[in-house]
């Protein structure tokens, strides 16, 4: 089965120019239709709604890397795999660790742009990094990833980043007016800021990790981005709230702890403005993050942005203050 990338008819041509443009593209199938809907064939998971397919084989020869693979191992290795850059990333079950070498070789020998391999050993502490080991390729986990016509230089095993969270920075880019003011709480190596300030936005962005500060200042830098247009903030968001105004939207993105900054942070957006609310919830309790809000936030948006684990999903909120 394939995942594909369900979008709405009118939106099918951005969608795949936005799909080749992160490689995430399979073009080894053909895209399906359905009541209205387009269909994208994907190399790995992004944002949106994913349905599995059978597929329709564009041409007779897969590019699916498992093809290179013993059928024996083919049968119980995952298709689906992160880039970053240069490096592909990917979670194996613990009893296919000692196959991790013709692994790589197979997803090295499948991607061209693919030079290294990282097996995915999850998501760890306070600043989220992500714990890798490299199974294929040269040692080293800097490179730089390309997004929405953006650069994004760092190292991916010291400072966070989600590849999947590209359509939702496209998103919120979509919304900004000129001028206005956006604090990014939990930066990372700002590539939440980075995309905002290109439409416009004056960005504050906070981040504790000090690692994320290198990195984030090279790549405002990367992507032209004046300082008049932006500063960064290498603290925790609770120790530096003097240095804080209000803003015109706030950018909460650190999802298993998000909830325990709403009270901190929702008296800094002014009235009118919008806080983008990312946080990992069991499906169908909703409710809960609403009632967290409060009666002067209105609910303007809501979407799963990716499933998290059989039972929960990262969600993202609008919350509009009135
Ligand atoms: C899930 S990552 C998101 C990073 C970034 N928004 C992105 O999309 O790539 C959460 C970030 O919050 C930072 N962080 C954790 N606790 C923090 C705190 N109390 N104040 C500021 N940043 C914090 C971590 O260092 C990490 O970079």
């Amino acid at each position: 089965m394939i995942k594909h990338l369900k979008v709405p008819e009118s939106e099918a041509q951005n969608a795949k120019d936005f799909l080749d443009s992160i490689g995430a593209l399979n073009t080894d199938f053909l895209p399906s239709k359905e009541n209205g809907s387009i269909l994208w064939p994907l190399n790995f998971d992004v944002e949106g709604e994913l349905v599995e397919l059978e597929g329709i084989p564009a041409t007779k020869v897969s590019r699916d890397y498992r093809r290179k693979l013993p059928k024996k191992l083919r049968d119980i290795t995952p298709r689906a795999f992160d880039i970053f850059g240069e490096i592909a990333i990917i979670k194996l079950p613990e009893e296919i660790h000692k196959f991790s070498e013709p692994i790589a070789m197979a997803l090295i020998q499948s991607n061209p742009n693919v030079t290294k391999v990282a097996l995915d050993l999850g998501v760890k502490g306070p600043y989220r990094i992500r714990e890798l080991k490299l199974i294929g390729g040269e040692s080293g986990f800097v490179t730089t990833h390309k997004e929405n016509g953006l650069k994004f230089k760092l190292d991916i095993s010291k400072v966070y980043f989600s590849p999947r969270l590209a359509m939702e920075r496209q998103r919120l880019s979509r919304l900004v007016v000129p001028e206005e003011r956006i604090l990014d709480a939990f930066a990372g190596a700002a590539p939440f800021s980075i995309t905002l300030a290109k439409s416009g936005g004056k960005v504050t962005a906070v981040d504790a990790n000090p690692e994320t500060e290198i990195w984030a200042e090279e790549n405002f830098n990367l992507n032209f981005i004046p300082k008049s247009d932006y500063e960064f903030i290498c603290s925790k968001i609770e120790d530096t709230l003097e240095n804080l105004n209000a803003y015109d939207r706030i950018i909460m993105n650190n999802p298993t702890k998000s909830l325990d900054y709403v009270n901190l942070l929702t008296p800094l957006v002014r009235r009118g403005g919008v806080i983008h609310f990312y946080c990992i919830l069991p499906r169908d309790q909703t409710d809960v993050l609403l009632s967290t809000f409060g009666p002067e936030f209105e609910l303007t948006f809501m979407r799963e942005v990716h499933p998290y684990s059989p039972t929960t999903s990262m969600m993202v909120f609008d919350m509009k203050k009135n």
